[in-house]
């Protein structure tokens, strides 16, 4: 149960804030501390997420333990990819995302570049819920995580193109990360009609709010399945232009302690790059999630 003040803010009968950070989506929660949320604060956080899909929470201080443990309240976490947590995490269920090298060695994943607008893992028939993720170590300048509204990103589609997709499914090809780099095993795509990766419907339904939402994974290696592949890059291309559009979207400039939680489900993210030689460390956790329908 929440009280609207008059500018827009939210007070909550587990008495913290919850204040809009932009049109596009976002809120930031003010007065809590996440190692301490009881089952009320909880609760509360969920339907903000829910109505918000992005929140911010400033000023955390956590142990991994205690991310792991507030992130399990949204549901069982995905174990993190065993090679990428040994320097840099030290709980199976948190991902270190860094840059940083210690003995020549990477103590996290992602390096440096450019993160393409995505979806986490929506090559997956079942992709993650959502993710949260911890920052402890900032560049100067950089590395900002930009979010995208999928909700408002299908509600204002031209509605040719909204009448056209529905039905339409997409190919998710899975050999290539956000970032542009092969997965190990996988070969480089020819031909996007034929690239390994589920297929999801475009036009989703969120499982909690019932609400509809555009899901369209990434840009690179997608297919319309069933139409010619010239109709379905040049369709993929008016679509990706609309939903990535700046006002579906708000990025958000880093501080140490903060706390980003985000809905995989309606909402894309994506991350700037950053000068090499600064340093950059989060800690990531992944609620499990189901097939998209
Ligand atoms: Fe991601």
């Amino acid at each position: 149960m929440q009280q609207q003040t008059e500018s827009g803010t939210t007070r909550s009968k587990a008495k913290f804030e919850v204040v809009p950070i932009s049109s596009a989506l976002g809120a930031e929660i003010r007065g809590i501390d996440l190692s301490r949320a009881d089952a009320a604060a909880v609760k509360a956080i969920r339907d903000a997420w829910l109505e918000h899909v992005v929140l911010l929470f400033r000023d955390q201080d956590l142990s991994d333990d205690a991310l792991a443990d507030f992130s399990r309240n949204f549901g069982e976490l995905d174990l993190a990819p065993p090679m990428e947590t040994s320097q840099g995490a030290t709980h199976p269920e948190i991902l270190a995302v860094s840059n940083v090298k210690e003995g020549g060695k990477a103590i996290g994943t992602l390096g440096d570049g450019e993160a393409i607008w995505h979806s986490d893992m929506n090559y997956m028939e079942a992709p993650p819920t959502g993710s949260l993720l911890y920052s402890l170590e900032v560049p100067p300048a950089g590395g900002d995580t930009g979010f995208c509204n999928m909700y408002k990103a299908l509600d204002t589609l031209p509605a040719d193109i909204r009448r056209r997709i529905d039905g339409l499914s997409i190919k998710h090809d899975s050999s290539t990360n956000s970032g542009g780099y092969l997965r190990q095993g996988s070969k480089p795509v020819d031909d996007v009609r034929t690239c390994p990766g589920a297929v999801h419907p475009m036009v989703c339904t969120h499982p909690e709010t019932g609400r509809k939402s555009l899901f369209i994974g990434r840009r690179r290696h997608a297919y319309i399945m069933g139409l010619p592949l010239a109709e379905s890059e040049k369709l993929l291309d008016a679509i990706w232009a609309h939903a990535t559009r700046k006002e579906l979207t708000w990025h958000h400039r880093w501080r140490v302690g903060d706390v980003l939680m985000w809905d995989n489900r309606c909402a894309m993210h994506r991350r700037d790059s950053f000068d090499p030689a600064t340093r950059r460390l989060m800690h990531r956790t992944q609620i499990k999630g189901g097939k998209p329908s």
